[in-house]
Order: structure tokens, then C-alpha cells, then sequence
């Protein structure tokens, strides 16, 4: 970051906690990677130390891309029993480190990655940090044709489901499928709603991390990173 008073804009907070997070990548080890604006900032920053790790097993298309171009082998998650660390952004966290993740659409990957961690390193900027889950519209990876139903069952509990899109046509994820964004909800028990949701048919994963919380959390704040443990 730059030696200045100013405060430091988003993506210099980015940056640094992008940076903090290789103090929780073991030499030797492969380290599993998330997806997103700040994970790229770790990414860049991983390729210092390729030399000193075997790889890393990645949560999208977007982030293997990235990696593999900085020289940095990308394992299959079938070829790895269990990763110590896995580094992920979220788009919010609340003080138990239960966190809302998928406005990149590799919600499903990322869980699948952070189920196979021991532990789950969370990196955002302070404004990430929430007292309730809920003001982030929560993305949920969907089966197309169970949508309508799906936001039936939505706005039976107060939200309001939209059906993400991209260049006027409905979103594909990695794995080719869709994303709804539930506006309006208060998750005051994200365990319990990640359960419910999660046994809809139609669901393909719930945004909600709360199975998958986070263990750290790197903070970046105008004072520099602060560490929150959970
Ligand atoms: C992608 C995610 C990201 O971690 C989340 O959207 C945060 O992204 P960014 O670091 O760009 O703010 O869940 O599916």
C-alpha cells in the first residue's frame, strides 16, 4: 500500500489481505484456492512462493485459469484426500464467521473445496463484516427447471428471488447451471437455513456457509489486516 494518511480504497485492502493470507499456506502442501476479486490478489501473490508449495486444487474455471498461468500446478479435487488450508473471499461474514458466498457464481465449487479443508481462511475488506447474513442478495446455484417453483418458495419465507443473468440470458455456472438472488432475507440461524434450503429439490447449493463457516478471518481494515478467530 501506499505510504500515505489517505484511507485505503478497496482494492488495496484487498491486496493486503490477499497478502496475509500466505502466512496460512504450508510449504509442501497443496493449498485450496477460492474464487474472486480478492483471491486473485492472493493468487498474484501466491506466485512468489510456487516454488515452496505442490499446487493447489482450485474452485472455479476462473481462479485454475489464473493459477495455471502464474506457473502454479492446479490439482482435481479426486486427487486430493484433504487440504490443511483453504482460502476463500465472501461477500459477507457475520461475528460467528458464517458467511454469504456466490457472487461469483462458484458457490458450489467453493463448498465443495472448503468441505475437503480443515481449515476455511476467510479474506475481505471491513465492509464484508455483518451482524445479520441477509443485505447481500444470497445467490443459490439452481436446477433451471425447478426456478419457478424455487421462487415460489422463496417468497413464501419474504424474499424476493431474481434469476441472475448475463448478456440478457440466464447466467451459467461452471458446472451449467443457474443462480437465483434472494433479496430481503434475515438469517438469523444460518445453520438452520442452509439445512432447509439445501433440501429443496432443485438445489444445487445454498450460498449460505454456515457448515462451511470460516475459522479466520483476515480483516482489511484502514489500520491494517486485523485477525478474527471463530
Ligand atoms: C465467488 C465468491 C466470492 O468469494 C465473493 O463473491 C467475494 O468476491 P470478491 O472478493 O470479488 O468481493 O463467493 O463465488
Amino acid at each position: 500500500m501506499a505510504q500515505s494518511h489517505a484511507t485505503p480504497s478497496q482494492d488495496e485492502l484487498k491486496t493486503l489481505v490477499g497478502r496475509a493470507a500466505l502466512q496460512y499456506v504450508l510449504p509442501g502442501e497443496i493449498v485450496g484456492v477460492g474464487t474472486g476479486s480478492t483471491v486473485n490478489k492472493f493468487i498474484d501473490a501466491l506466485a512468489a512462493m510456487k516454488g515452496q508449495i505442490k499446487g493447489a486444487v482450485s474452485s472455479s474455471l476462473a481462479s485454475t485459469e489464473r493459477l495455471l498461468a502464474l506457473g502454479i500446478p492446479v490439482f482435481d479435487t479426486n486427487e486430493v484426500a484433504e487440504l490443511s488450508v483453504y482460502i476463500d473471499g465472501a461477500d459477507e461474514i457475520d461475528g460467528q464467521g458464517n458467511m454469504i458466498k456466490g457472487g461469483g457464481a462458484a458457490l458450489t465449487r467453493e463448498k465443495i473445496v472448503a468441505a475437503q479443508s480443515r481449515q476455511f481462511v476467510c479474506i475481505v475488506d471491513q465492509s464484508k463484516l455483518v451482524q445479520t447474513l441477509g443485505k447481500f442478495p444470497l445467490p443459490v446455484e439452481i436446477i433451471p427447471m425447478a426456478a419457478r417453483r424455487l421462487m415460489r418458495q422463496f417468497a413464501a419465507m419474504g424474499g424476493q428471488a431474481q434469476l441472475r443473468l448475463r448478456d440478457g440470458q440466464p447466467l451459467l455456472t461452471d458446472n451449467g447451471q443457474n443462480i437465483l438472488d434472494v433479496r430481503g432475507l434475515q438469517i438469523s440461524d444460518p445453520l438452520a437455513f442452509e439445512s432447509l434450503v439445501s433440501q429443496w429439490p432443485g438445489v444445487v447449493t445454498v450460498g449460505v456457509f454456515a457448515f462451511q463457516r470460516a475459522q479466520v478471518c483476515l480483516l482489511g481494515t484502514a489500520n491494517g489486516v486485523r485477525t478474527l478467530t471463530f
